[in-house]
């Protein structure tokens, strides 16, 4: 079973400035609600029970955000507000089962994970980047199912424009196992449209062997100065450990950037 999820919420969030420069972006609401709140009730309904989130000092905020009893007791007591006891319940929910852990210093996806290694219980543990919201069906949940057949790690897979490829980790298939299921030959972290193997891109949902931190101790920088995580899995693929792309059914939102941000809500929002 897999029963840890872990979030990296470390990085700067550069592609909504201004507003990131003094809100961390997980926080923005999307139609009235945290974006982060979307991917914890994704995992809670895929049956996660332990998330872990990698946050920087500079992202605080997210800790407080859970972690505000006083505030919300105070609230309650004055306002008997309904629908402020209702977020406070669920909000107690969430805190029994985050764990924090810190990355100081956003340098990749890689590195941010390392930060959880010693929390890591079974062989198997979930990642999910916090900028891809999936809705209407839940990628997380289907790819444990996978999991559970194959045995093997699984990511989740879209085709993208041919155009957009510079953008995403892009995947090498090596063999269909059926519509939505292929195995992985490579994957290879944000190539240029000439050295791109398809349209296939990685999205932020990851079923990982716990292995991968003895690679990612020794993983070096890759593009652009930072460790990737995409580059330890190309490492493990190498090493002949099974890997399954997932073509998901639910509606990808980019939440990373101003005009998917926005569209997202106009999305959820028609829901
Ligand atoms: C990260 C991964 C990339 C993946 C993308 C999905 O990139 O490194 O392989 O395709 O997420 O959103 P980032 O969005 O951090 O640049």
């Amino acid at each position: 079973m897999i029963k840890q999820a872990i979030i990296p919420l470390a990085g700067l969030g550069t592609r909504l400035l201004p507003l990131t420069s003094v809100f961390p972006k997980e926080l923005l609401p999307i139609n009235g609600k945290p974006g982060i709140e979307y991917i914890l009730d994704e995992c809670i309904e895929a049956g996660i029970k332990e998330i872990i989130f990698i946050i920087s000092k500079k992202k605080n905020m997210i800790k407080n955000y859970f972690n505000n009893d006083i505030f919300f007791k105070t609230i309650i007591k004055k306002k008997k507000d309904k629908r402020i006891s209702n977020e406070y319940k669920k909000i107690l929910k969430y805190k029994k089962m985050i764990k924090f852990v810190y990355q100081n210093n956003p340098l990749g996806t890689g590195d941010a994970l390392l930060k959880t290694k010693k929390l890591i219980k079974d062989n198997y543990f979930l990642m999910l980047l916090p900028d891809d919201l999936i809705i209407k069906k839940n990628c997380s949940k289907a790819m444990i199912s996978i999991h559970k057949k194959y045995k093997s790690s699984v990511m989740a897979s879209m085709n993208v424009d041919k155009k957009t490829v510079s953008r995403w980790g892009i995947f090498n298939v090596k063999k269909k196992i059926n519509k939505h299921n292929f195995i992985i030959k490579d994957v290879v972290e944000k190539p240029s449209q000439k050295d791109a193997p398809s349209n296939k891109a990685v999205i932020g949902r990851y079923i990982l062997p716990k292995i991968i931190f003895k690679k990612l101790l020794k993983q070096k920088s890759g593009k652009d100065g930072e460790i990737h995580i995409t580059d330890t899995i190309q490492l493990l693929i190498k090493n002949d450990l099974k890997f399954i792309g997932h073509n998901f059914a639910g509606k990808y939102l980019d939440c990373g950037t101003m005009n998917g941000y926005i569209k997202s809500s106009l999305e959820i929002a028609k829901i």
